[in-house]
Formats: structure tokens, sequence, C-alpha cells
């Protein structure tokens, strides 16, 4: 497809730099090149992109990226920088520009950056399917136990269809919770990804219930490796775009990578799940340390812990101080939850009425309460921001 770039420059000698960089993208076209001080007072409706030389300590300017950004008719604008440092980063959030590039920006930069933007489809349709995280402060919390279970709690109590996701590609455990032998897995749809459409990703889907539909990970861990982050970009918003379903729940396992940042940036919501120990804790407050020079803190993020004990050490609001904030649901901790998982048999589906549930189900009607908000951010381009700073 034809990209149409506008690009608005400081210097002349930027000006011909970013041309040359528009040239590297091929199929593109220039529809406008235009010195900063001759900004329009509306975008031209026929560019796709616009690519700004951004300038410092230019209120005015910073003024029009705010306007522009916020216009949901307008192109999406990328700032070029000379240099890309954290506080240019939260700047560039704060006016709500797509991406921020310096120099050099290379065919391969720019063309990732192009494929991060949401096609027309997904803007004119996107939340069809509202997406929650759930992502482990560390490594067995029971961040797929807790995930399982509210999908069918949610999945019970709403009546909507809800697809679980099970997104730790390398040790993904949610057919086991589930006692399923599933035909087919994530990697047939990366696979098909030309041939992806709602018939096809019903099929290859496995039932575990009436409401309840699950895309089970790989099977084997070297499969893991295969799947790249813009194969699953494509899959998670396609996912968004479904209007059978009300709910995209993903198990993101406890890593945080480029393959992992992606269900985390096409969420409305993330849960963090911890259980009340120091390092699960650390781990927890480090995250919402990230999330929040990231830009993302606040209503998006929400804390559930997991393996609860109100005898234990620590104290409910000694570990939201600690946090800095409220954990929004506990887990009672119970070794039926082990018996349950080495069955097969998901604890809400057996015991609906045991205490764990319970606690479950309080995370389920907080999904269903919740009016989520959408995030826009693209996360890892952020983070490899932050990465290269100088
Ligand atoms: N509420 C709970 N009470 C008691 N034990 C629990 C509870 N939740 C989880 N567990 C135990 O923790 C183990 C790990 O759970 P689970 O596999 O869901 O964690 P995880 O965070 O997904 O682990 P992994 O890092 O392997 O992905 C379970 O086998 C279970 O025995
Ligand atoms: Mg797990």
């Amino acid at each position: 497809m034809k990209t149409r770039f506008s690009i608005y420059y400081h210097t002349p000698e930027q000006e011909e730099y970013l041309q040359k960089v528009i040239k590297t993208i091929p199929d593109s076209t220039l529809v406008t090149s235009e010195n900063l001080a001759h900004l329009p007072a509306r975008l031209n409706s026929e560019t796709d992109v616009v690519l700004l030389e951004y300038q410092e300590d230019n209120p005015l300017l910073d003024r029009w990226i705010q306007r522009a950004t916020s216009d949901s008719k307008s192109p999406p604008v990328f700032l070029f920088l000379p240099e890309v440092s954290t506080e240019h980063l939260r700047k560039a959030l704060r006016l709500g520009v797509r991406e921020c590039l310096s120099y050099p920006i290379t065919h391969e930069l720019l063309q990732e950056a192009l494929e991060r933007l949401p096609t027309f489809a997904d803007q004119g349709e996107a939340g069809a399917t509202r997406m929650v995280s759930f992502l482990g402060c560390k490594g067995g919390v029971g961040t797929s136990f807790v995930a399982a279970n509210v999908a069918y709690l949610l999945a019970k109590e709403s009546k909507e269809k809800v697809l679980l996701v099970d997104l730790d590609l390398r040790y993904g455990e949610q057919s086991y919770l589930f006692d399923a032998q599933p035909r087919y897995t994530i990697l047939d749809v990366v696979e098909n990804l030309g041939n992806l459409d709602s018939h096809y990703l019903q099929s290859v889907l496995h039932i575990c219930q009436e409401n309840l539909q699950l895309l089970p990970a790989p099977t084997r861990i070297e499969e893991a490796e295969t799947v790249t982050p813009g194969q699953l970009d494509k899959i998670l918003r396609f996912i968004r775009l479904q209007s059978g379903y009300s709910w995209g729940l993903v198990d993101v396992g406890d890593r945080i990578d480029e393959i992992t940042l992606k269900p985390l940036e096409l969420s409305e919501l993330v849960i963090l799940v911890a259980s009340p120990s120091i390092p699960a804790l650390s781990n927890a407050k480090k995250l919402l340390e990230l999330l929040n020079l990231l830009g993302l803190e606040g209503t998006n993020f929400e804390v559930v812990l997991n393996c609860w004990d109100p005898k234990g050490d620590l104290s409910q609001e000694e570990i939201d101080k600690f946090l800095g904030r409220k954990v929004m649901a506990t887990v009672a901790a119970s070794p039926q939850v082990g018996r349950s998982i080495n069955e097969g048999k998901l604890l809400a589906e057996t015991s609906p009425r045991h205490p764990v549930c319970q606690d479950l189900r309080k995370v389920a009607a907080f999904l269903m309460g919740e009016n989520l908000k959408e995030t826009g951010f693209f996360l890892w381009s952020w983070m490899a921001g932050l990465r290269g700073r100088k």
C-alpha cells in the first residue's frame, strides 16, 4: 500500500535528509515538504504519516503537535530528534506522538514504525474485544491459574464470549489447566497469517466450554523462537477487532521482552499477578516503576495478590504502602489449587463456592464493571528509545 508522507523541517539540511529517508520506503510519496514556520492550521487529509523535525523550547510547536494528535482525523505524527532521551520520550508521550526517531533513521527502523501503526480497519472498530493481560511478577506466582479461572468465571457470569490466549510461548501451560489436547496452537495461526480470518481463527481454537475458547501456546520450546513480535502484533490486533468476543484474556507469563510487550501494548488493562513474598513484591514495584517510566502508570494497571494468607508476615496495608497503590484483589492460598491444576480441572468449575473462587470472582467482577480505557502506545519502541538513550 502507498504511504503518503508530509515533512515539516527546521533546517534545509534536515529536509534533504528526511526526503532521502522517505525514499527508502517502497511505494512512498511525499505530499508536503514545508518549513516549521509554515505549519498548516489543519493537516493535509491526503497524508498518512507526518514526519516532523522537533524543535526544543518552542511552545507554539508543542501546542500545534498536541492539537494535531488530538484530532482523530489527523494522521499520526513521528518526531525526528537529534537524540532520544527519557525526557523527550515523556514529552512526546504527552504530546500524543506515535514514534520518536533519531539519526540515523534506517529503512528498517522506519518500516517497523509504519508497521506498528494501526490499520484503517483497526481505527474503525478498535475495542471490539477488550484485551486484558495477566503478567506474572515472578515465575510460579499463579499467573496461569488466575488467568484461566478468571477467564472461566468471566465467561460463565457475563454469558459473553471470552478468548484466552496463551502467550507464555515457551512454557505455556493453559492446555494442562483445561486438560486439553488441542490439535492447533498459535503457531498454526502464525504459519497461516495470510489466510487469517474469523473462520480460520474459529477453526483453530480449542473450545473449553460454551463461552470460553483457548488459543494455546506452541507445544515445543523451539517453536516459540520462530514467533516474531510483528506476527504477534497482527494476531492480537486481529483478535481485538473480532466482534464475536467480549474479552481477550492473555497469559503473558513473567518475562518482559519484545514478544511479551506486544500484549501489554495492545491491552486495555494489565493485571500484575504477585504473591505476598518480598521478591515478588519487589518485582511488582520494579514493574510498576517501569510502566510509570513508560508513561502508562495509572488505571490501566492493577495488582492481584495470589496465595494470600491474612495471617502471613505482611499485612495488606504494608503491601499497599510498599507498592504505593492499593492491591485490587487478594486470592486466598489453598492446597486445593495445586490439586485442581494436577487434575486438569478448573477449581472455578469444580468448586465454585471455594473461598479461592470467591476471590477470583471479584477479579472477574472488576473486569465486568470496569470501564477500561484503551491504550494506544507502542511500548517496545518506547523501551527501545530508553535503552538507546545517552
Ligand atoms: N492460590 C493458590 N494457593 C495455593 N497454591 C497456588 C495458588 N495459586 C497457584 N498455586 C500454586 O502455584 C503453582 C504455580 O501456579 P501457576 O502455574 O499458575 O503459576 P505461574 O505463575 O503461571 O507459573 P509459571 O511461572 O510456571 O508460568 C501451582 O502449581 C499451584 O500449586
Ligand atoms: Mg504460567
